[in-house]
């Protein structure tokens, strides 16, 4: 090459360079040599289906970073999925969030990248148990998370999320007129809610694979050995892990913890893409990590990615029989966030 002329990259050296500077140097260049590639054809391939990619909080930062449009909780990604312009949405995450986005959009096409893509707080739970608590119950409201399958919104009143549970059961105990409300599955978001409201709480046994397995005398070694960290955790935690922690919130409300305070040292207790994630939005924030994996967010891959939107493949539906009901209760959670 002549002095003097300019060297452009390759459109997969120009990704590599971005996703570099968008990850300050936090993934390794043999990776990112690996993934820039992979990239590039997904861009394409979004381009080609007018795809766009949703992606949770503890999606990988090549996903999280490389490819995603939009990232967030729960409730950020329901929020984006109802206004999305795209033909085809491909949720990066678990069953359930795609689930979700196909109740808000029936006329697209949702894929996920692994159907086996599970959720143990869904899996604890059906429309018929629901129903059946229904009947113990007569006239208590029900309120389930969004982390259930669709029969199972199909049986509540309304869905929540980690970040919106106690203004959504306050709020429709307060329409109801009633002192109780039916939070499921998970018992320990349960907990949390009960603890921060008057209203009575009647649960569920569900809970977090992930998060159930922190332990109190864990923080307190943290806490030992790091004087003066900050501690968070996800309200699946279980009560006393909740005790021990300065904050506690969705994986949203943590990482706006982090930006807006800017803790010299900090300890996420949830999944460990996450503090991957947030450490790379916030330099200078150090970072203790201990975490736990949650195996059904690890199967979505930048491959199963590529590959999903190739083949469009793993369609995500809902059957007409509960669509409706399910619909109902998820547009109605996002109504009362407002
Ligand atoms: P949020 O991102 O809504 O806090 O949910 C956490 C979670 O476990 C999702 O599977
Ligand atoms: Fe389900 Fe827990 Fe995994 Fe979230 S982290 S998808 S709640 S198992």
């Amino acid at each position: 090459m002549p002095l003097g002329v300019a060297q452009h990259p390759s459109p997969a050296g120009l990704r590599l360079q971005q996703l570099a500077v968008k990850t300050q140097g936090k993934i390794d260049a043999t990776k990112l040599a690996k993934y820039a590639p992979l990239i590039e054809e997904i861009d394409q391939l979004k381009r080609q289906h007018q795809a766009v990619i949703l992606a949770h909080n503890y999606q990988t930062p090549e996903i999280y970073y490389g490819v995603a449009d939009v990232v967030g909780d729960s409730l950020q990604l329901a929020i984006a999925a109802e206004k999305l312009d795209a033909k085809v949405i491909v949720q990066c995450g678990v069953y359930f969030m795609a689930e979700t986005s196909k109740l808000l959009n029936p006329h697209k096409k949702v894929l996920l990248p692994d159907l086996e893509a599970g959720c143990s707080l869904a899996a604890s739970i059906t429309g018929k148990d629901v129903e059946l608590l229904r009947e113990k119950y007569p006239g208590v409201p029900v309120v389930t998370y969004v982390n259930t399958n669709a029969d199972v919104k199909a049986a509540s009143d309304v869905c929540c999320t980690s970040s919106n549970a106690v203004k959504i059961v306050e709020k429709i105990a307060a329409e109801r007129g009633v002192d109780r409300v039916l939070c499921l599955p998970d018992e320990y978001l349960a907990k949390y809610v009960a603890s921060q409201t008057k209203i009575k709480i009647l649960s569920w046994h569900g809970h977090c694979e992930v998060h159930e397995r922190f332990t109190a005398l864990e923080l307190q070694q943290y806490r030992r050995h790091h004087p003066g960290i900050t501690i968070l955790a996800h309200p699946e935690c279980p009560p006393d892990v909740l005790a021990e922690a300065d904050f506690t919130g969705s994986t949203a409300a943590m990482a706006n913890y982090v930006g807006q305070n800017r803790p010299a040292r900090v300890l996420m207790i949830t999944e460990c893409s996450m503090a991957d994630n947030v450490a790379i939005a916030n330099p200078g924030v150090d970072f203790i990590r201990p975490c736990n994996m949650c195996p059904h967010m690890k199967r979505i891959t930048l491959e199963n990615i590529r590959d999903c939107l190739r083949d469009q493949k793993f369609e995500v539906t809902v059957p007409d029989a509960i669509a409706a009901r399910a619909k109902a209760a998820v547009v109605r959670m996002l109504e009362m966030s407002q």
